[in-house]
C-alpha cells in the first residue's frame, strides 16, 4: 500500500517560531529579548514543541525587522548579547528542545560591512559580494535592466559616487549578495558554521529559491508587479549552492535545514528534497495552500476557497508521500492571523480547533507561531501611520497608483498586513499583555485582556491545551506522523475530511469551515460507533449511526485501531 519512510528525528518534531521583538520583554524596554524567550522556555516545552525557529536574532537597523542583516555574528543589541543566546542555547537543548536560526543569504542590509566597503571603494574585493552594474545610460538615467522591487519600487537603486546601481530583490536596505561569487559562498559556509559550533540544530533559510540569478540579468517580462521574477526566483544554480552548502557544511554537522520557497510546486520541490543522493534541503515551505484567498500575495484577495485550500494541501501530501516530507504551517510573521482569515473571530475557540486538527494531522512536520496556539487575532490600525512595516507602506503606493481610495486602501491594508501576526504575545490580562513592563514598541491587540495565556491555562477547554494536546497526540501515534493520506468529499465547498493510514490503524479528520449545519455520512469503510473520538471541539458530540450533522467549524478527530 504505502512506500516505506525513512524514520527521521526531524520528521517526528514539531517546530514553534519566534519573532523575538514581539515574543516577550525581559527588560523592560518595550521589545521582546532573550531573556524573555528564557523566561519562557518552560511554557514553550508545555506544547509539546520539539524545536524554535528564530526569527533574526542578529543585529539589524531593522529596516525589515531583522532580515536586514548588518553582522551575522551578532545578536541585535535589542536582543541581548551573544553570552545570552548561548545560555538560551543551553536551557533549550536541557529541556530536550532543539534550536533552528534564520539564515538570511539573498541579501544583506546596506549597513553591513561588506555592502559599506565595496560601496567605498569598486577595487574592493567586497564590491562583487554584490551586484553593482552601471545603468544602461550614464548618470543615473536608466537602470540596467527592468526588475522591479517586491518591497520598494525598481530593484535598483543609484549611487552617484559609483556612477553604478545595486540590486535588491527587497528594500532598499537590502541589497541582495551575489552569490556567483565564490567568496560570497565561503562567508555563508563559515556563518553556517559559527553558529553550529555554538550549538544550534539548523537553519531556516529565508527566500533560498532567489539567490541564484539569471547570467547577464535581462530584463523581465513586463507584468503589473515582480518583474524580473522569471530571472531570479528558482534557477538551476540554486540547486548548486545549496549542495555545496549541504555536503561541506549541513551534512557534516548534522544540521537540519527548511527553505522557503515561493512560487514552488511539488514537481519543482523534488529537486530540492526528494530523499537520496540529490537532495539539498529538509524541507520546504511552499505558498500554494495559502493562495486560497488571495492572488500572489495576501494584499490582492479573493473570496477564500475551501477547495482551493485542500487542492493545495492533498497535492502536496500526496506528491511527497514515501520521497519527501512536507512542512505543515498555517501562520508566521509574514501572514495574517488565521483565525480571521480561515475561520471566523465570533467562533474563535472552536474554529481555532478546527483549523489546529486540519493542518497538524496531515503528514509532514508542523510548525506553530507564536501566539496561534491561543487564538490570537488580527489587530486594528487607524492609520497608516500606525504601519511599521515596509511592505505596507509600499503596497500603500501600489494600490495609490491603481487609483484606490485611501479608505479603500486602509481596509485592505488591515485585513492583509502581516503586521497582524507582530503584535505583542498576549501573556496576561495585566497592563500591555504582560508582554513588557515598559512601553510596547508596537500597540498591544486590546482584545488581551479575554485572550491571553494566563486566561487559557485556566480554562481546561481552551485552543492552548487543544494544541498541546494534539502535538502530545501526533508524537506518541507514528500513525500521525507516518501514516499516508487519502481526501474525501473532494468537492464539498465546506468541508475538508482525510483519513490516514499506518500499520492498521486509521485517522479519520473531519472538519467543518462553515457556521452552518453540512449533513455527512462517513466515508465508505468507516463506521463512526467503531472510532474513539480522539479529538473533538464540542462537548457530548454524538454520530446518529454513521451521520453527522456538523456544528459551526465543528471539528471531529476519529482513530480507527
Ligand atoms: C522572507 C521573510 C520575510 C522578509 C523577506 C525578505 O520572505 O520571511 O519576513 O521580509 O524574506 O527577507
Ligand atoms: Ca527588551
Amino acid at each position: 500500500m504505502s512506500t516505506p519512510i525513512n524514520k527521521t528525528w526531524y520528521k517526528e518534531m514539531s517546530v514553534y517560531q519566534i519573532w523575538p521583538r514581539s515574543f516577550c520583554d525581559g527588560n523592560g524596554d518595550g521589545i521582546g529579548d532573550l531573556e524573555g524567550v528564557i523566561s519562557k522556555l518552560d511554557y514553550i516545552k508545555s506544547l509539546n514543541v520539539d524545536a524554535i525557529w528564530f526569527s533574526p536574532l542578529y543585529t539589524s537597523p531593522n529596516a525589515d525587522y531583522g532580515y536586514d542583516i548588518a553582522d551575522y555574528r551578532n545578536i541585535s543589541e535589542d536582543y541581548g548579547t551573544l553570552e545570552q543566546f548561548k545560555t538560551l542555547v543551553d536551557e533549550a537543548h536541557r529541556r530536550g528542545i532543539k534550536i533552528i536560526m534564520d539564515l538570511v543569504v539573498n541579501h544583506t542590509s546596506d549597513e553591513h560591512e561588506w555592502f559599506k566597503q565595496g560601496r567605498a571603494d569598486k577595487n574592493s574585493p567586497y564590491h562583487d559580494y554584490y551586484y553593482w552594474r552601471k545603468g544602461k545610460k550614464p548618470g543615473g538615467k536608466k537602470p540596467p535592466n527592468n526588475w522591479k522591487s517586491l518591497f520598494e519600487g525598481g530593484a535598483w537603486e543609484y549611487d552617484a559616487d559609483l556612477d553604478e546601481y545595486y540590486l535588491h530583490i527587497f528594500a532598499k536596505k537590502q541589497p541582495d549578495l551575489n552569490m556567483s561569487n565564490p567568496a560570497v559562498r565561503e562567508e555563508v559556509k563559515n556563518i553556517m558554521r559559527f553558529w553550529l559550533d555554538l550549538g544550534v540544530d539548523g537553519f531556516r533559510e529565508d527566500v533560498i529559491t532567489y539567490i541564484a540569478k539569471r547570467e547577464g540579468l535581462p530584463n523581465g517580462f513586463p507584468i503589473p508587479a515582480a518583474v524580473g521574477m522569471e530571472h531570479y526566483s528558482g534557477l538551476p544554480k540554486v540547486h548548486d549552492y545549496l549542495t555545496e552548502f549541504r555536503k561541506e557544511v549541513l551534512e557534516p554537522y548534522g544540521a537540519f535545514t527548511v527553505g522557503e520557497a515561493p512560487m514552488m510546486t511539488p514537481k519543482k520541490a523534488k529537486k530540492y528534497i526528494e530523499e537520496g543522493g540529490n537532495q539539498v534541503l529538509d524541507l520546504m515551505f511552499h505558498f500554494q495552500h495559502m493562495g486560497a484567498d488571495c492572488i500572489f500575495t495576501d494584499w490582492i484577495v479573493t473570496p477564500f476557497s475551501l477547495k482551493r485550500m485542500k487542492k493545495a494541501f492533498s497535492r502536496w501530501q500526496r506528491g511527497m508521500y514515501g520521497t519527501a516530507w512536507n512542512a505543515l504551517y498555517l501562520e508566521n510573521h509574514d501572514h495574517p492571523r488565521i483565525i480571521n482569515r480561515y475561520g471566523d473571530p465570533l467562533y474563535r475557540v472552536e474554529s481555532g480547533k478546527m483549523l489546529a486538527a486540519m493542518y497538524i494531522c496531515q503528514c509532514g512536520t508542523p510548525f506553530v507561531y507564536q501566539g496561534q496556539e491561543i487564538g490570537m487575532l488580527n489587530t486594528e490600525r487607524g492609520s497608516f501611520d500606525d504601519f511599521k512595516d515596509v511592505m505596507a507602506h509600499n503596497m500603500r503606493k501600489t494600490f495609490r497608483s491603481f487609483g484606490f481610495s485611501e479608505k479603500r486602501i486602509l481596509s485592505i491594508a488591515n485585513k492583509a498586513t502581516r503586521e497582524n501576526a507582530r503584535t505583542p504575545v498576549q501573556w496576561s490580562a495585566a497592563k500591555n499583555a504582560g508582554f513588557t513592563a515598559g512601553a510596547p514598541w508596537v500597540g498591544v491587540n486590546p482584545n488581551y485582556t479575554e485572550i491571553n495565556v494566563e486566561a487559557a491555562e485556566n480554562d481546561a477547554d481552551s485552543l492552548l491545551h487543544f494544541y498541546r494536546a494534539l502535538l502530545k497526540f501526533r508524537k506518541e501515534n507514528e500513525l500521525v506522523i507516518y501514516g499516508d493520506y487519502k481526501e474525501h468529499f473532494k468537492s464539498s465547498r465546506n468541508l475538508y475530511v482525510y483519513e490516514r493510514n499506518y500499520k492498521g490503524r486509521r485517522l479519520l479528520v473531519i472538519c467543518s469551515f462553515t457556521d452552518k449545519p453540512v449533513k455527512l455520512t462517513a466515508p465508505k469503510g468507516f463506521d463512526l460507533q467503531k472510532g474513539e473520538l480522539v479529538f473533538q471541539n464540542y462537548k457530548d458530540v454524538t454520530a446518529q449511526g454513521n451521520t453527522i450533522v456538523t456544528k459551526p467549524y465543528e471539528t471531529r478527530v476519529y482513530l480507527f485501531n
